[in-house]
């Protein structure tokens, strides 16, 4: 197996959301009168007040209210008014503010998740490939409004549902040529007037990234460092029951193995298949990994081992029978101290391109699947939510990937307590296990581009430096930091696009 070289010293600081109210960053001057607004508003009160507010930048308004001229479930609509709007001349900014003031409704969040990447996907197939905008940098900017999707400030309750709405967004910005998306947070709780102040001033301003409107201030989206050392325990503790879902995959058997190390521990390992039982069902997205890992070998040496395994085929997703194997799990072991959640699946399609079954499958086991092992396990201590670095930064083609990973971020925001904790960890990549990511290009390793990738020991170590100094909800494992982060999205969406125009 290769290895690449792993940077970064273990002790490289973690890096933590922080908002912060940025004057540097704020609203640039008012648009100019000449400018061009496009307005996806939701139904009700709010639409006609945030078009009175964005009236008085004196831009030329087109205002398209949810349920008259479009239907945000209606890709065809979506698709007809953007090239309605498009046909003479480009808007120099869109606002999609039609998510405001939703609430999950009887759905539940995991159905309310999904409709909200597929509403913005079909958004952002009807912006692909539009022609540019007129202003000096040829951008069209697209602003997507959401309702309380961040804890931005404390006693905020994120949620998981709205933050979804980053994943469309952080890919879009990658994926599309011409197109400069920026994520705008705002709570309706603070009424109609206050949400169109906010929504006017983004409409004029410039700039990328995640802004959030609390309470008249404009607070801009920071990762900060956290710096650390090694516990003097570890999390595990000796006779403790740990489920890991996605647990036959790379990083899964990696962690069993070492929490089998601590004296007397049960691991409960849960994936759609057993490692013995034959290929992934039909549609499955392959992993990248697959072929490297081979899980039926190192599931026999652990149990080999002496290690108290119990190994369950099921879909995290499918919530009855999640319930009978946690069940099972107890049954056998009498408790559940803590659950590593790292199902998931990933996948490569620009979102334009991407078919809903995929993105589907690709969001359920980090929406569905995290709410019911939440409810199927409270008296865990830890409930970890495996993410990825990739939300920070955004991925070209990963769309859904990320939108389900911004539903574990904000989950956490909302579920995290003294009493329980709920962290999400946005990982880089493991370079050893590589597991469901993509090894690096030869070009990229010679480059050097692989600095901050995490050696298999490093994941684990800052796995249980996080469980023990509980730096907060969101941590983001990037040892070489968030700007080296942002260049390799970068520059990998670069040669991606340039390889999708040779195509
Ligand atoms: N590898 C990395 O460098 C990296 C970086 C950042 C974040 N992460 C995150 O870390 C986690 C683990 O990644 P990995 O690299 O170990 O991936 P992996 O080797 O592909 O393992 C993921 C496992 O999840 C299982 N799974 C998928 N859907 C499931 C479902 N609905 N219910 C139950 N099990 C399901 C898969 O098995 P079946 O198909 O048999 O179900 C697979 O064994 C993922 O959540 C990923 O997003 C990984």
């Amino acid at each position: 197996m290769d290895t690449y070289p792993s940077s970064a010293t273990l002790d490289a600081p973690f890096l933590v959301p922080s908002w912060r109210e940025r004057p540097d960053t704020g609203p640039a001057a008012p648009a100019p009168a000449q400018e061009r607004l496009l307005l996806l508003l939701p139904e009700g009160s709010l639409a006609q007040v945030v078009a009175d507010r964005c009236a008085e930048t004196g831009a030329r308004l087109s205002a398209a209210v949810a349920g008259d001229r479009f239907h945000p479930d209606d890709p065809a609509s979506v698709a007809a008014l953007i090239e309605e709007e498009f046909a003479s001349r480009p808007p120099d900014a869109v606002l999609c503010a039609w998510a405001l003031g939703e609430g999950p409704g009887a759905e539940g969040d995991a159905a309310a998740a999904y409709r909200t990447f597929a509403r913005l996907q079909a958004l952002g197939a009807a912006l692909a490939g539009r022609p540019a905008g007129a202003g000096p940098d040829r951008a069209v900017r697209l602003i997507i409004a959401t309702d309380r999707a961040h804890r931005a400030v404390p006693g905020d309750t994120a949620r998981p549902y709205q933050a979804v709405a980053d994943g469309p967004a952080l890919a879009l910005g990658l994926e599309a040529d011409r197109l400069s998306v920026r994520t705008a947070d705002v709570d309706t709780t603070e009424g109609d007037g206050a949400i169109a102040a906010a929504l006017a001033a983004e409409v004029a301003a410039r700039g990328e990234g995640a802004v959030a409107w609390r309470a008249g201030r404009r607070l801009a989206l920071e990762y900060v460092p956290f710096a650390h050392s090694a516990p003097a325990h570890s999390p595990f503790t000796p006779g403790g029951t740990y489920v890991i879902t996605g647990g036959f995959g790379a990083i899964g058997l990696a962690l069993a193995r070492r929490i089998a190390e601590v004296p007397d521990t049960s691991v409960v390992l849960i994936g759609r298949n057993l490692p013995d039982g034959g290929g992934a069902p039909e549609g499955a997205p392959e992993g990248a990994g697959a072929g490297r890992h081979r899980p039926a070998e190192e599931l026999a040496r652990l149990r080999a081992s002496g290690a108290k395994v119990l190994a369950f085929a099921c879909d995290v997703a499918d919530r009855p029978r999640l319930a009978e194997v946690i069940g099972k799990a107890r049954a056998e072991t009498g408790r559940i101290d803590g659950v590593l959640h790292l199902a998931g699946v990933v996948d490569d399609t620009r979102l334009h391109l991407l078919e809903p079954g995929l993105a589907g499958r690709v969001m359920a086991p980090k929406t569905a699947g995290t709410l019911a092992l939440d409810e199927l396990c409270p008296d865990a201590r830890f409930l970890v939510l495996f993410s990825s670095v990739q939300n920070l930064s955004g991925a070209y083609g990963h769309g859904a990937y990320i939108a389900a990973n911004r539903f574990l971020d904000s989950y956490a925001a909302a579920a995290d307590t003294d009493a329980r904790q709920v962290v999400a960890i946005n990982w880089t990549l493991w370079g050893e296990v590589f597991g469901m990511a993509a090894p690096p290009a030869e070009t990229e390793a010679a480059a050097g581009a692989v600095r901050g990738w995490l050696a298999t020991a490093e994941g684990i170590a800052a796995l249980e430096r996080i469980l023990v100094h509980r730096p907060g909800p969101q941590v983001a494992v990037c040892p070489d930091g968030y700007e080296a982060q942002l260049h390799r999205a970068g520059s990998r969406a670069a040669a991606a696009r340039e390889r999708a125009a040779r195509a």
